[in-house]
């Protein structure tokens, strides 16, 4: 069974470039083969890794609901979904991606989620690591298209507001069917000093448990203006450097 690293936190916190980032650590410290899973409706995982999916889930759920009203004899729903989930998944060299899409629309999508969750168990024995970028109210999760998490990581910006907001996603996942082994928090885009104490006062009172801070880094910046994919950022830049601890320290708690 692969080891499953969802991460999670509003938008605009950082969760994207973290998810690439820990895409690239886990290649240069031998986790291949890896599944990217893009859970989040503004899906753009693809980019920072330099892969371009043909068609999304939420597409394929949304033709096999269409098939069953036409009540095609030729194919079921299941053959047809594991048939199509092969042009969904983009094949890259160590790093396959899946995108989720969404949202899903007014149809009943159940037995096609169901279905779906069955065959990303059976597609994440295949892979070393599955590393999941999810949308803030961690809806893939909660419908358990995934059926455990072995690490969850919740981002948030250096702010007061950001971490109360945090708090909230990491308390929402206590509350979930999937079972998750251990809850992190990645503080992202902090300054170069590290963190005020009435940052690091509001972690305390949150009692959740800071794994580490990723820097402002402009190398981030520029690369996300240019499109370029997170693979090229200088092994020296402050994020890479940052997150390079981060998983070092993750591996070990594992
Ligand atoms: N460490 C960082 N330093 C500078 N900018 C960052 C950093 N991490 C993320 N960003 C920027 O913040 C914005 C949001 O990041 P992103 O990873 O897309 O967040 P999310 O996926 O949570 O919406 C992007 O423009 C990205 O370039
Ligand atoms: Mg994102």
């Amino acid at each position: 069974m692969a080891f499953t690293i969802a991460i999670a936190g509003k938008g605009g916190t950082g969760k994207t470039t973290l998810a690439a980032l820990l895409v690239r650590y886990l290649r240069e410290h031998g986790g291949e083969p890896i599944l990217a899973v893009d859970a989040d409706p503004n899906a753009n995982l693809g980019e920072t890794l330099g892969m371009r999916p043909e068609v999304t889930i939420a597409e394929l759920l949304d033709e096999a609901v269409s098939l069953q009203k036409a009540q095609s004899p030729a194919m079921t729903k299941e053959m047809y979904i594991e048939y199509r989930l092969h042009a969904a998944m983009v094949e890259g060299r160590g790093v396959d991606l899946l995108v989720m899409g969404g949202p899903e629309g007014p149809g009943c999508y159940c037995y096609a989620n169901n279905l779906l969750r069955h065959f990303m168990d059976e597609l994440s024995g295949g892979y070393r690591f599955v590393v999941m970028d999810n949308e803030a109210g961690l809806e893939h999760l909660s419908r358990r298209t995934t059926d455990s998490v072995d690490v969850l990581l919740v981002t948030s910006d250096p702010t007061v507001r950001g971490l109360q907001a945090a708090a909230r996603i990491d308390r929402l996942a206590t509350r979930l069917k999937t079972r998750i082994g251990a809850r992190y928090l990645v503080v992202t885009r902090a300054p170069e000093g590290g963190l005020d104490s009435v940052l690091e006062e509001e972690i305390a009172r949150s009692g959740m448990s800071l794994l580490g801070v990723v820097p402002y880094d402009p190398a981030v910046v520029e690369f996300d203006m240019a499109g370029r994919p997170f693979a090229g950022l200088p092994g020296s830049s402050p994020a890479v450097l940052a997150c390079r601890g981060i998983f070092d320290r993750l591996v070990v708690r594992c």
